[in-house]
């Protein structure tokens, strides 16, 4: 398959099994998601690679950011609320936590920081679906909370930029239609 075919014919899929993803499969997604451009090679991809037991600590974490919306977190309707909340972190064998790290070079822009991580989120997608696993980008209220990304361990004044959910499918997604750039593009050439 062509690069441009592959880019055309990639799909979300939320819908994954339980089965989990060898390490070795998401080292080589991780490995073709640090291959994007990037400005004064700042190298500010970075992941956070949450499977097994590991999702209850990242189910605790989105609870106790939604917990600190409500005025009662510990009456019976908000509890069962929290529950379903921390089985979010289930949804997925697998949960890459993507952000950029700001860098210490003076004349770097956590701007372009962050457009090169994104790219990094494209490839992940992309590498995923080559190796025939599902993949959905998800960010979610917490994602922009300050907090979140310190909660996970990431370094002081990164910017997340969303949950990869990845597994194997549980059933295919239709070709979807996608748009063509004509109505997006303007051009200068003369
Ligand atoms: C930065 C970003 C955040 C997103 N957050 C969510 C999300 O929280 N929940 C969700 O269902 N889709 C979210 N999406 C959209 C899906 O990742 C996906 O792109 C969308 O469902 C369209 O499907 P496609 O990738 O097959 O075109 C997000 C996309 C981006 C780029």
């Amino acid at each position: 398959m062509s690069i441009i075919e592959a880019i055309k014919s990639r799909n979300s899929n939320a819908f994954m099994s339980e089965q989990d993803v060898d390490p070795g499969l998401i080292r080589q997604i991780l490995d073709a998601a640090v291959c994007t451009p990037v400005h004064y090679c700042t190298n500010p991809w970075r992941f956070l690679v949450i499977q097994g037991e590991g999702r209850k600590k990242l189910g605790d974490v989105m609870a106790a950011h939604f917990a600190k919306g409500m005025d009662e977190p510990d009456s019976a309707e908000n509890l069962v609320l929290l529950e379903k909340m921390r089985k979010k972190a289930f949804r997925a064998p697998v949960i890459i936590v993507v952000a950029a790290a700001k860098s210490d070079i003076k004349k770097a822009k956590m701007v372009e920081d962050v457009a090169s991580v994104s790219a990094a989120c494209q490839n992940i997608l992309l590498a995923s679906a080559e190796l025939g696993l599902s993949a959905i980008w998800r960010t979610g209220g917490m994602t922009y909370v300050e907090d979140t990304a310190a909660s996970l361990g990431f370094e002081e004044d990164s910017l997340l930029a969303g949950f990869i959910y990845l597994g194997y499918p549980l059933k295919e997604m239709p070709p979807k239609p996608r748009p063509t750039s004509e109505a997006f593009t303007r051009w200068m050439n003369e």
